[in-house]
């Protein structure tokens, strides 16, 4: 069975609360979006030349990438923002057939901007219609069936798509060469998840201090989603045991509590490389069998907990599949040593 992670990266929906919360962290404008500079300035530079442009000609379609909980779809939102658009949001699975897709195209207005979610799981047929959308504001539908069907283009208004995924080794090759700015976002420097920390603390109405911010950014796997939860379960720790202030002692034992350890790797994270390393050794490990060591997905692993621990030099990749490192045994050790 899959342990519970504490650190899941995907947002709980079921948990309205806590995404109310998210939306309320949710940066909505550059100023406000911490790190990922390579990426603002680019954006800011097309953005400011559409505006001044302005002769009703589209930003360029845009393709983020990159592990979950880095900023994709904040970022979609600051687009729209700073573009003074409206903003559409659906996602892959949820555009079942081809007409929905026309459907959503069709109410769009010129200028504003669709964001499609897990773009790399839309639907074939959809995926074709999406094409000649975005290459060149076109819809090409059939009416009417048999002998007497015949096909009509449709003018679209001159949208911006921004697509998002986790990975874009899944897309297909057509359908990225469509977008004209494609980005992969990187993993946040460690000050730069303070800052996010810090943000949160003061939205929240938390004090937290210095050491303790320092603190909660060595544990958060670079990623401000989880640096944001984290925050919050620390608060509540402090609310509960102490006088509601965030200091180091508190986020300690708090983090100590959850089981997460100075690298920010939760239960789940180190049982997975014990796994590995206690059946396989040395031996790279294919990603299926991974999965069935662990009970997850093969999806689960590839984009949730692998991310991580390659870019922590934990686990490798090699041709004939995933090896841990002697970091990653070394860090085995330590925290078996220090339980
Ligand atoms: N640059 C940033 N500065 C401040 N907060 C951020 C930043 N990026 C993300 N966040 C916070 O992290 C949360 C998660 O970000 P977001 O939902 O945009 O991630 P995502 O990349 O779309 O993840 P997924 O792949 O799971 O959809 C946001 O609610 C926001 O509060
Ligand atoms: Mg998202």
């Amino acid at each position: 069975m899959a342990i519970e992670r504490l650190v899941e990266p995907t947002v709980a929906h079921e948990d309205a609360e806590e995404e109310k919360i998210e939306i309320s962290l949710r940066p909505i404008s550059f100023a406000e979006y911490i790190g990922q500079e390579h990426l603002k300035n680019n954006l800011k530079l097309a953005i400011e030349a559409v505006k001044k442009r302005n002769d009703g000609s589209a930003l360029d379609h845009i393709l983020l990438y990159g592990p979950p909980g880095l900023g994709k779809t904040t970022m979609a939102g600051v687009i729209a923002h700073e573009l003074g658009a409206s903003l559409r949001v659906t996602s892959g699975p949820a555009i079942e057939r081809a007409g929905d897709l026309a459907s959503i195209l069709t109410n769009l207005k010129d200028g504003d901007v669709l964001f499609i979610d897990e773009i790399h799981r839309l639907r074939r047929a959809v995926e074709e219609v999406l094409y000649s959308a975005m290459e060149d504001y076109k819809l090409d539908i059939v009416i009417g069936k048999g002998p007497a069907a015949r096909s009509v283009r449709l003018d679209l208004p001159h949208f911006t798509v921004i697509g998002a995924t986790t990975r874009t080794g899944s897309l297909a090759g057509p359908l990225r060469d469509r977008f004209g700015i494609i980005h992969r976002l990187e993993y946040y420097k460690e000050p730069e998840i303070e800052q996010i920390i810090n943000r949160t603390a003061g939205i929240l109405k938390t004090k937290i201090q210095p050491d303790a911010t320092e603190l909660l950014a060595t544990r958060s796997r670079l990623t401000p989603r989880i640096a944001n939860r984290l925050f919050k379960r620390v608060r509540d720790f402090a609310d509960v045991n102490g006088d509601g202030i965030v200091d180091q002692k508190i986020a300690k034992k708090s983090l100590d509590l959850m089981e997460i350890d100075d690298l920010g790797l939760d239960p789940a994270d180190r049982n997975m490389l014990r796994l590995m390393y206690e059946n396989y050794g040395d031996r790279p490990v294919g990603l299926t069998t991974i999965a069935a060591l662990t009970g997850d997905e093969a999806s689960t692993i590839e984009d949730f907990y692998e991310p991580y621990l390659l870019q922590m030099g934990l686990l490798a990749r090699t041709p004939k599949g995933r090896v841990v490192t002697e970091k990653g045994k070394k860090h085995l050790q330590e925290v078996k040593n220090k339980i």
